[in-house]
């Protein structure tokens, strides 16, 4: 039976790669998104999903339902980031942050209980350094993101009898078209590129299954971008 993977946020950037990746590898991959991921290979599934929404989150799960009744490897990638002054903020702004990069997490992974596979199951997170380290003008992103590690430290605890992998990533600033929307002065050149992140991700997904990695931060030698 192929091994089963699920990505959110495939429609783009960082889950964009990781799902050609994991078919390279081998796996049957369900990438959620709501604009839809143009990948075209047997064994990619392309599922709508909105994160912010409950019900289309439980929809997503039928759907994979349909093909299998057991998820290997989890991806918890899909998010937004807005760069803005938290006094130019908007409260609707910050809870779009808070529905999709926190809320969104924690939908996806109640849903996935069922799906489970004991001693197998591995879920690797995609957070960011602004899950442990303030930068300024992301005030909803860090939120966010601090939220989301709060809630996947809690059931990793509360799932500790089902001995899965979680793998929280913590990397830095990366050259995706997640910048293209904030116009910021950034440089691109002390960002990591795609493909550099995925030589980390590659060397996770492909370590043996005994190991697990609770912690890795990784960022370009420049340091942290503020
Ligand atoms: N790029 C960086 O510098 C960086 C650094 C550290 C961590 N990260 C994290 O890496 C992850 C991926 O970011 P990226 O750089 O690859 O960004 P990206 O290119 O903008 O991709 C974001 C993905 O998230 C999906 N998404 C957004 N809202 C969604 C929703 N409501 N429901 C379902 N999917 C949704 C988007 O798909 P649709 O719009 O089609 O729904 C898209 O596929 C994010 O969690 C981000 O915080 C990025």
């Amino acid at each position: 039976m192929d091994k089963c993977a699920i990505v959110t946020g495939s429609s783009s950037g960082l889950g964009f790669e990781i799902s050609k990746s994991l078919l390279a590898l081998g796996y049957k991959v369900f990438g959620g998104s709501r604009s839809g991921t143009e990948i075209e290979h047997g064994n990619f599934y392309d599922v709508e999903l909105d994160l912010s929404s409950e019900e289309s989150v439980e929809e997503f799960y039928e759907t994979v339902r349909e093909f299998t009744s057991e998820i290997h490897l989890v991806i918890n990638n899909a998010g937004i980031c807005e760069m803005s002054p938290l006094t130019e903020m908007s409260v609707e702004s910050f809870e779009q942050h808070l529905a999709i990069n926190t809320l969104g997490p924690f939908l996806l992974l109640k849903n996935l209980e069922s799906f489970l596979i004991k001693n197998e199951t591995h879920i690797i997170s995609i957070l960011s350094t602004a899950a442990h380290y303030g930068y300024p003008n992301v005030s909803a992103y860090n939120a966010s993101k601090f939220g989301q590690l709060g809630m996947l430290e809690s059931l990793k605890k509360e799932w500790k009898e089902h001995k899965l992998r979680f793998t929280n990533l913590f990397p830095g600033a990366i050259d995706t078209p997640l910048w293209d929307k904030m116009g910021t002065k950034f440089s691109r050149d002390k960002m990591l590129k795609v493909s550099e992140f995925m030589e980390v991700f590659n060397f996770i997904v492909r370590s043996p299954s005994v190991i697990q990695f609770p912690e890795i931060t990784f960022l370009h030698r420049e340091g942290y971008l503020e």
